[in-house]
């Protein structure tokens, strides 16, 4: 990276949450210097307000945003407030995107998610299996808000790449879990609600925990801090390296450890890293979801990134992240 990039004032939208924060830490690492950082808290911006983000804008002026605001949950928080999701995430990113070409901004990275792809998608899932089939009925309007982000990217790259050098790219991160992961009850994605009830079962000293489903299905995951490195090795590509690996209305990257594991195979990795010693039954009698969701990382691992932390020594940073911040002590 040259001295004008280390130099460059970033935005990092989102900096609370469990990816801006991992984004924050890694440019941190890296040696930019944190004056030349800047956030916002929901509470001072809320990005849904269109004149407010503009105003933002036109004060602070960045060289860089990382766009890792937006309303995320699980199927339970999904499926309650799907007006919040489409909304809010439509808002964020158009708000953003907006103001961040009207005031000369030239560098933006969109963070989506593996919810854009097709429920039947081919597995591994390609980049271009974008905008081929039905959709998942659960996270529907949020697939549909961040497709719409990435086609907002490639849309300004395409009418004003020429004419303002404007140079918008788009990461899709698989499932993660890391530092900072949301532990609610009701809202949290699998690892942080499985670490969550394997921890409570440990200190009640419960003999079992009941898992929906069979433990069949496989997923993928992601430790978070290794999503902010391919963040900013994206972001930081030349644009000419970029370019020849996507398409100008093909151009966001995945990014995925590579490999998937079973449910049951996940859960006794976490009984174990939070030292759950109970049995672990899955209740065949719950759904199961999709068998398989597996993202295909070759474009990425092309551009020269690949993850450095494996799912043992990520679940136990998580565990102790969880015990630090979330845990009530008894
Ligand atoms: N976590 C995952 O497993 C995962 C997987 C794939 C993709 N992603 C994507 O990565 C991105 C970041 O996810 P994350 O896990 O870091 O989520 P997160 O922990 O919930 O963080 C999101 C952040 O955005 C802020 N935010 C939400 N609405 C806002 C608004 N209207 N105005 C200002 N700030 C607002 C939140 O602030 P408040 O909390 O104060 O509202 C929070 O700090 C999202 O696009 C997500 O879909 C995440």
């Amino acid at each position: 990276m040259n001295e004008k990039d280390m130099q460059a004032k970033i935005y990092v939208a989102g900096h609370r949450g469990m990816v801006g924060a991992a984004i924050v830490r890694q440019l941190l690492d890296l040696g930019h210097p944190p004056e030349r950082i800047v956030t916002r808290s929901h509470s001072d911006l809320d990005l849904t307000n269109q004149p407010a983000v503009h105003a933002f804008f036109a004060a602070e002026k960045p060289d860089q945003v990382y766009l890792a605001a937006a309303k995320v949950g699980g199927i339970h928080a999904n499926n309650t407030y799907p007006a919040e999701f489409i909304y809010d995430n439509l808002m964020i990113q158009a708000n953003i995107i907006h103001a961040a070409f009207q005031n000369g901004v030239k560098k933006l990275l969109f963070l989506g998610s593996s919810c854009i792809y097709p429920r039947l998608a081919p597995q591994p899932m390609r980049e271009d299996a974008l905008l081929t089939g039905t959709l998942d009925a659960t996270n529907e309007p949020d697939a549909i808000a961040k497709s719409a982000g990435i086609k907002l990217c490639e849309s300004y790259n395409r009418q004003y790449g020429q004419s303002h050098g404007v140079d918008y790219r788009s990461v899709m991160p698989t499932n993660l879990y890391g530092p900072g992961d949301n532990y609610h009850p009701e809202n949290a994605h699998v690892i942080p609600a499985l670490v969550r009830r394997f921890h409570e079962a440990k200190m009640s000293k419960v003999p079992s925990v009941a898992i929906w489903g069979t433990g069949t299905p496989r997923r993928e995951f992601l430790y978070v801090d290794d999503m902010a490195a391919a963040s900013v090795h994206v972001m930081d590509l030349p644009k000419a390296v970029y370019d020849q690996h996507t398409l100008p209305m093909l151009s966001h990257i995945n990014v995925g450890s590579g490999s998937d594991i079973t449910i049951k195979e996940l859960s006794e990795a976490i009984g174990q890293a939070v030292g759950y010693e109970g049995n672990i039954v899955f209740d065949s009698t719950k759904p199961d979801g999709t068998p398989r969701k597996l993202m295909d990382s070759s474009r990425i691992n092309a551009l020269g990134w690949q993850p450095k932390v494996d799912l043992q020594q990520g679940l136990a940073k998580a565990y102790a992240d969880f015990l630090n911040n979330h845990a009530i002590r008894t």
